[in-house]
Formats: C-alpha cells, structure tokens, sequence
C-alpha cells in the first residue's frame, strides 16, 4: 500500500475523520502501514531510503503528518492527533534505529563469518626445498679447506684473456688455448678487450694475489663454461673449486700432504692417493692426482667379479689437476719469486659429486628433475 492512501496529503476534516475514535483508529492504520514496509528493510542502502522515507524533515510521513493532520486539527481534535502523533513519531523512531543497529551488526557477522579460519580444511602443503647436490658437495669440499685455514673467495665468470690465459702463463697461440678456447662474447667495435666465459676458476689466482701479499689460502669456487659438447662426462657449462697457497715456506711436501688430507675427508680414510706427472702452463712440476677406486676399494674388481665398472679395473681414479705455482706466474703479480712458493689445484665439483655419489651422467646435474632432486634431500 503506497502511502498516499494513508491521505498524508490531505487534513483529517476532508477524509472524513472528525471524532477522537477515528483518530486513533486511523493512526493505528498508519501504524500498521509501517510494520509493513518495515519488514522489506534488509540492508543499510533499503533502510536509509525508509529513513527518509519516514523521518525525512521536509517530506517524510511524520512531518507531512504534523502538517496536514496536526497543524489543522479542530481544537478539539488537537489534543488527540498530538498525543497519537508524539506515540507514533516515538514508536517510528525507535524501531527505525533498533534496526540499524541489527542491520550493522549483521553485516559485521557476515564478515566476521567470511574471514574465520576454518580449522577443519585441509592445510596449504609449502613443500620445503633443499641445496642441489652440487652446493651440497660445493660446502662439503668448502669445510673441508676451511678446517685447514683457507678461506672463500669468488669472481667474474665473465673474464679478460687477460686474466683467464696470459697472466697464467698461456700466451696467444699456445696449443693448450685450444682445449680451453670457449665462449667469447659480442662486444660492440672498438671494446678496450675481449671478453670470455672464464674456461676454469684459475683467473682468480692472479685476481687474488694481485689484491694480496703472501701468505695467501684460498679457495674460489664458482662456474666456468666450455665449447665443449655435452655428454655424459661433459657439460658447456660446469663447476669448479680452485686451491692456492703462496707462502715463503711452502714446499712439495706441503702440497701433497694438503691434497690427501682433503681427499681422505672427502672420501674417507680408507683411500689411497697418488699422483702422476702432468702439464700446466701455470704449474711446475704439475700432478694429476688420483684416488683408489671407492666403488671396489681399489682393488679394480666388482663384487661380483670381473673389472669394476667405475674404476674399469684400473683401480685408480683421476682426480683433478694441480702443482706448485709457475715462477712465470708471479711475475704477473709483482710477487718475488725468489722469496714465495705455493701450490694451486684445480677441482671440479661435479666430478667429485659423481664420484662420490655414483651418478654416471653430468647432465641430471642441469635437467634438474625433482626425482633425481629428490635422491639428495
Ligand atoms: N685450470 C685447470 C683446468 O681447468 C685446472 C687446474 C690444474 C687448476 C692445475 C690449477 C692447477 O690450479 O694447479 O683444467
């Protein structure tokens, strides 16, 4: 029922109404008229539109009530519309402001509602990750040298020939640049230098013994990169750990006896070590060191019988390379090499981790399958 038909816009006298029953009675409609539209009020928006609808100064029921039944009431009739008016503006009032509040608290229910956690719902699985096998063996090989009082230094994958050949004593045109020779990067013409992918971690001896006096011990891990194609053994890009201690009193025995302190710790006691004459430009006299087989015991038979398969039963197996430092060397790095000695080595990291852990193929090192991951947690 529209409000009009409650006769807002008309005064008491023209609908008729003349004696104080009809008064109460037709306020009791106007009550009634409001429970009614009341009940459809739901939401904020619904009930500021009744609000106004209702209480609105200029507009609104009570005071188009107050204007066309109250003001022109017969004196008589004054008193009761005032009385009925003042019950119902009361009423009005109070109920309208009850429910804003429901109305308030109810949305905040429902958002409260919305945001609970609810306990009983399965979690959210973070699975936590863990170190790639390379960095896992890169930090045992790290303890290891630490424990002997070499420290951590790392640098440039991306060198100057320079630095990566000619302060090793590896001038242009050597043969060995041909084993090595690798990825040189686009430089724009006119490039003070050429740039390369390092081919090994040695560039970082002269990197360090440029920035340092003797004594020097470090170790400088990192990744180096050849144009070498992939296989099973062999990868364009790979890891490295490089050795070097100069000092005024570093002699052979020093150097052998680092090595095989390291590789026992790293492969445990039981092995054997032993090195062969080798070459280096950047090492004289220069060693590939080897270690007994730690699949057959160095013995180069399989449990089974017949040639253990990782040693082929030569019993041995090669290491990595090394020696004393070229005297060249430090001529490079303004070291007197009547005064100084040392030893560098060069190790590679994934080598060592296939060794150690049986895996015959470097690639799974960079397919980074999680099933193969997840051998090494
Ligand atoms: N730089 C050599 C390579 O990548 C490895 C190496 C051999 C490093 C002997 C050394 C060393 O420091 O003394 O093949």
């Amino acid at each position: 029922m529209p409000t009009s038909e409650i006769g807002l816009d008309k005064t008491l006298a023209a609908l008729g109404i003349t004696q104080a029953p009809r008064v109460t009675a037709h306020f009791a409609e106007v009550r009634a008229h409001f429970e009614k539209q009341f009940r459809a009020v739901h939401d904020e928006l619904e009930w500021k539109i009744f609000r106004d609808r209702w209480l609105g100064r200029k507009s609104g029921v009570l005071t188009k009530i107050t204007d066309n039944w109250l003001k022109p009431a017969t004196p008589e009739l004054k008193r009761v519309v005032g009385a009925c008016l003042n019950e119902l503006r009361a009423y009005v009032e109070t109920e309208i402001e009850a429910r804003r509040a429901a109305i308030e608290a109810g949305t905040e229910e429902s958002a409260v509602a919305r945001e609970r956690v609810d306990l009983s719902l399965p979690g959210v699985i973070r699975p936590v990750g863990s170190h790639h096998l390379i960095r896992q063996v890169l930090q045992e090989i790290e303890d290891i040298f630490f424990s002997i009082g070499f420290s951590v230094v790392e640098g440039p994958e991306i060198e100057t020939p320079y630095y990566n050949f000619e302060a090793l004593n590896i001038p242009e045109f050597h043969p060995v640049r041909d084993d090595m020779d690798t990825f040189y990067l686009d430089l724009p013409k006119g490039a003070p230098t050429p740039l390369l992918l390092r081919t090994h971690t040695s560039p970082m001896q002269i990197r360090t013994m440029e920035k340092q006096k003797p004594p020097v011990r470090v170790i400088v891990p990192g990744k180096v990169y050849r144009r070498d194609n992939p296989d099973a053994t062999h990868s364009f890009a790979f890891h490295q750990i490089e050795g070097l201690a100069v000092d005024t009193d570093i002699t052979f025995c020093d150097f052998t006896g680092t090595i095989e302190y390291f590789v026992r710790q790293f492969f445990g006691p039981g092995v054997k070590t032993r090195f062969r004459p080798s070459y280096f430009p950047f090492t004289e006299p220069s060693v590939e060191f080897d270690v007994s087989c730690p699949f057959c015991g160095g013995t180069g038979t399989a449990t089974g019988g017949g040639p253990c398969s990782k040693c082929k039963g030569a019993a041995w197996i090669e290491l990595f390379g090394a020696g004393m430092v070229d005297p060249t060397v430090y001529g490079f790095v303004n070291y007197d090499a009547k005064k100084v000695s040392g030893f560098a080595f060069g190790i590679g990291i994934d080598r060592l981790a296939m060794l150690k852990y049986g895996i015959d193929d470097i690639q799974v090192f960079f397919q980074n399958d999680v099933r193969f991951l997840r051998q090494f947690p």
